[in-house]
């Protein structure tokens, strides 16, 4: 190979080779970026070593595969030690932070409303998953009639500012919804019409030039308005607030400068296209709920972005990446993406520390919304674990194998011994067949390496890889050495 090219400048890298080796397993077992396409998820107690370790390599290596990354954080540190990564990794000018003092903007609503086949119902996908995860945040789901009732809000607000206006940020949808009338009076009053933002947006769109589709919406819209005024307080008290304790997620500070400035530098067609490394650094921790709810909305819209991409235009790889998974997990949006990504080449590379955590965070469903979003990932990580119902789901995942048990006694007879008395005891013997765990539960609790300088900074972790045996077993035992950074 290297003679080949001796003297000629050797041809550059390919932007997405699926057999690019992504995380070395030992033994010449590797998990390849064309195998990542089908997105991996990792466990891990915490001090398990799934940072320092799978996580640290897994983004090395995405990063030198030439992919491009969005990274959401949850902890302080990791914006840091991202831009560490891409640094060893040689891509230290692809990485971008979007986060407070950077001048990196993406308007989220008017990016979506921007695009060639824009239509209401994109724009309104992302405000629907936020609705939702405001509903399940307390850990109970709220009733869907006020969910579909906050949904429809937000999507006829959009519809009559965009289709009105002809543009539409998230603050313009918030003047809107604090502006609806309260009264079917106040909706005929020429005063309410001149004076308020919603009026405005009517009146606009009734002189506006629009095709006969949007112009249906529109018309539906104007419909809404009307039946908004004719609700009962009560029922227009908790839709507005439910959509207004969205909204105004972000309306101030930081946030909004990245999101509802009316402005975008740094869109996802961009970064896909160029490879770029963008970290989200409005960690939940810090954030909370505003962190929170961005990252969640720009999650949205970055994986729209990567499924409607041509791939013969932009032919990188995309990696949704998130450590402590669980604050970002959306059941219903997470499956769609699986289901399509592959061709996309995008795929998640996600961590969690257990089952029950992720169970909270998806509210009421959790066991059965948790039991499909795993579905999702094609490739599980196993780190050291002491959650008893984690370890007993993916024991039990592996699978159990028959094993021979072997049992024996002997009778002695009171004879002082001899040849005789040994021969004349009674011996008896028996074996039965049980089926028994490959892995059984406690070996994820006990027998893993958690990195650190008493392990020699080795992290041990199992590898469960759905229709893959690694020499005749259904997982591999892994090993890998702590990143320094
Ligand atoms: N480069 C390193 N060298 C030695 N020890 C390290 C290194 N990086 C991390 N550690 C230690 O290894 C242990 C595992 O750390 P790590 O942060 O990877 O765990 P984790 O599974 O991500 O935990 P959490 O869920 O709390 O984030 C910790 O005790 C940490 O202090
Ligand atoms: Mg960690």
């Amino acid at each position: 190979m290297w003679r080949r090219f001796r003297g000629r400048p050797r041809p550059p890298p390919p932007l997405f080779d699926p057999h690019f080796p992504i995380l070395d397993l030992g033994d010449r077992e590797f998990i390849t970026l064309g195998q990542m396409l089908e997105s991996l998820v990792c466990f891990g107690a915490t001090g398990s070593g799934k940072t320092s370790g799978p996580a640290f390599h897994l983004l090395l290596n995405i990063i030198r595969a030439g992919c491009s990354v969005l990274v959401l954080t949850v902890k302080p540190d990791e914006c840091q030690r991202v831009k560490r990564i891409c640094e060893i990794a040689g891509r230290g000018s692809d990485f971008r932070r979007i986060g407070e003092g950077e001048p990196w903007k993406l308007d989220l609503l008017d990016y979506e409303l921007s695009q060639p086949h824009a239509s209401v119902e994109s724009a309104a996908a992302m405000l629907d998953t936020l609705v939702e995860l405001a509903s399940r945040s307390q850990g109970k789901n709220e009733e869907p009639f006020w969910q579909l009732l906050c949904k429809r809000l937000l999507r006829m607000s959009i519809a009559a500012v965009w289709l009105g206006t002809g543009k539409c940020s998230i603050t313009d949808v918030y003047r809107f919804v604090a502006d609806l009338p309260q009264s079917p009076d106040q909706l005929q009053n020429p005063e309410w019409i001149r004076d308020s933002f919603a009026g405005q947006c009517y009146l606009a769109g009734t002189v506006r030039d629009l095709p006969p589709g949007k112009r249906r919406v529109f018309e539906l819209s104007v419909g809404f308005c009307e039946e908004w005024s004719n609700l009962s307080e009560k029922t227009r008290s908790i839709g507005h607030t439910m959509a207004v304790n969205i909204l105004s997620q972000f309306m101030t500070g930081p946030v909004a400068d990245v999101c509802a400035s009316g402005e975008s530098n740094l869109t996802p067609d961009e970064a896909m296209t160029e490879g770029l490394v963008v970290c989200v650094d409005f960690p939940v921790l810090l954030w909370r709920e505003p962190g929170q709810y961005l990252q969640q909305a720009i999650k949205s819209t970055f994986t729209r972005a990567a499924l409607r991409r041509d791939v013969t235009k932009s032919p990188r790889g995309w990696c949704l990446f998130v450590d402590e998974a669980n604050w970002f997990a959306d059941a219903r949006n997470d499956a769609l993406f699986a289901s399509v990504s592959r061709s996309a080449r995008a795929f998640s590379c996600v961590f969690a520390q257990n089952i029950p955590l992720l169970q909270q965070s998806f509210g009421e469903e959790g066991e059965q919304a948790v039991a499909s979003w795993l579905g999702n990932f094609n490739t599980t990580l196993l780190c050291s674990n002491g959650s008893h119902q984690t370890n007993t789901y993916f024991s039990d995942k592996i699978g159990q194998r028959r094993e021979l048990f072997l049992g024996g006694s002997t009778q002695r007879t009171d004879e002082p011994p001899s040849l005789f008395s040994v021969l004349a005891s009674t011996v008896t013997g028996s074996f039965s067949e049980q089926w028994s765990p490959i892995v059984p539960p406690h070996v994820f609790a006990t027998q893993l390496r958690t990195g650190g300088v008493r392990n020699g900074k080795l992290v041990d972790f199992f590898v469960i890889q759905s229709a893959r045996m690694f020499g005749g077993l259904p997982f591999k035992l892994a090993t890998l050495r702590q990143g320094d950074l």
